[in-house]
């Protein structure tokens, strides 16, 4: 991403943190409406726009004059859709564990991927694709019982009452013409609509924020909008504070992240939208571990694929999903239903809980080398097993004590023939729910 908007980013995030609920709405209420996004953890993202055609960065191409917007625009002409089968797309996604998945409606370019009465710049309208593309997908996926999330740039580069065009390029000033403004936010306000009729999304993932204010964007007129579409409906933080959950990008956070609920967007290469050029794929391994570092912290992982023009999905990133599969199917119970684990330092791996906190859950991306070992855990441990196989495992408490309260270390022997390919769970169950020592130790007086 851009240095600007991650400037950006960082400025709105600062002067405006997300609000705790809506007015009128109680923390249990906001905990209800968030209930499925909590336990969903994985979503899959998708990128798809004419940027496709030629591979270049959705939107910032011509934004930051990599290319000219006319060269930019060529591209409709050949966005064909051939290959495009939305039943696939949502098979696919829906195979991957994933329990949500957020598609772009329209990136900062402003080509809508449905038929909007509010402008001409469509997929339908003017690629030869020629159809809404967008809620076909929308059904197929709902069929299969996903939640619906779409990506809708608040900011629209193209739109002739838009004041940005360029980086080096603006239309008018919103001071100098108000009226101009007020035209760009019916229009905004109007594809909004129609989305909400023709989706019933259960989640607006907004971008394009950081360009205007909450007050100039009308931010809480557009929440109460799609609230009176759906009173359920989840937003993402990227409407200068409006929203109900974290949205980091690419980075992946090293601490818990402050906000309540939040989620990870993440490139499987390094591009949102499909690019000939850039090979730089994770492997499957790699983001698998990147998705359980984020259960470890709470968060949900978005996942982003970048389908090409035709409609089909590079084979680089059907293989991360199908692996995201295979290893959500097996570990469910320590996928869904869990939540932060304990702070690093106590495991050599992640650790989440289940909600009850008496269960450990500790994930080993690596093939160990003798036991593995839990220190500073306070509780008796009553069963360890392998998740997904159900093999019990031996365990021994070594150096306990029995003067004072620091725990000693629990050993587990983990043989050679429970390792996931991937990454093996463990499930250790404990007399309750998870108590730690977080003490530096003592002088032993007595013996
Ligand atoms: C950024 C970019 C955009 C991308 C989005 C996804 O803010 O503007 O190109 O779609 O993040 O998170």
């Amino acid at each position: 991403m851009k240095r600007r908007t991650l400037l950006c980013i960082a400025l709105a995030a600062a002067v405006f943190p997300l609000r705790a609920q809506r007015p009128g709405e109680t923390p249990e209420q906001k905990a209800e409406r968030m209930a499925w996004f909590d336990r969903a953890k994985l979503g899959i993202f998708i990128h798809w726009g004419v940027y496709a055609v030629d591979g270049v960065s959705e939107s910032w191409s011509f934004y930051n004059n990599y290319l000219p917007y006319e060269q930019y625009m060529a591209q409709k002409a050949g966005f064909t859709a051939v290959n495009y089968k939305p039943a696939d797309w949502a098979r696919l996604i829906k195979e991957s564990g994933a329990q949500y998945t957020v598609i772009t409606s329209k990136h900062h370019d402003g080509v809508a991927l449905w038929d909007t009465k509010a402008s001409d710049l469509s997929v339908p309208k003017q690629t030869p694709a020629g159809r809404d593309v967008l809620t076909p997908f929308v059904k197929e996926a709902r069929r299969l019982g996903l939640k619906i999330g779409l990506y809708y740039s608040l900011l629209d580069w193209s739109h002739p009452d838009y004041p940005n065009f360029t980086k080096t390029e603006t239309r008018y000033a919103i001071a100098d013409d108000p009226a101009r403004w007020q035209r760009f936010l019916d229009f905004d306000f109007a594809q909004l609509r129609e989305l909400s009729k023709a989706c019933k999304p259960d989640l607006f993932w907004f971008d394009g924020d950081w360009e205007q204010s909450a007050e100039t964007w009308h931010a809480p007129e557009i929440i109460d909008l799609l609230a009176s579409y759906n009173k359920n409906v989840i937003v993402n933080s990227r409407i200068q504070g409006y929203g109900d959950y974290g949205t980091p990008e690419q980075g992946v956070p090293t601490v818990r992240p402050g906000d309540r609920y939040w989620e990870l967007c993440y490139t499987i290469n390094d591009s949102w939208g499909f690019q000939h050029t850039d090979l730089n794929f994770k492997t499957p391994q790699m983001v698998l571990k990147t998705f359980v570092d984020c259960l470890s912290m709470g968060g949900n992982l978005l996942l982003d694929i970048g389908p090409r023009e035709d409609g089909t999905i590079p084979d680089e990133e059907v293989a991360v999903l199908q692996e995201l599969g295979r290893w959500t199917r097996k570990h469910q119970e320590a996928v869904y239903g869990t939540r932060a684990g304990i702070p690093a330092g106590f495991v050599q791996g992640y650790t989440t809980l289940n909600e009850t906190g008496d269960i450990l859950y500790i994930y080993l991306p690596y093939k160990p080398v003798g036991p593995v070992e839990v220190k500073g855990l306070m509780n008796k441990v009553n069963r360890v097993w392998v998740v997904g196989s159900g093999n019990m495992l031996n365990y021994k408490v070594y150096n306990k004590n029995y003067w004072n309260d620091i725990p000693g270390l629990v050993e587990i022997d983990v043989p050679e023939q429970v390792l996931d390919p991937g990454i093996t769970v463990l499930a250790v169950l404990l007399d309750g729910p998870v108590r730690l020592y977080k003490g530096a130790g003592e002088v032993i007086t007595a013996n």
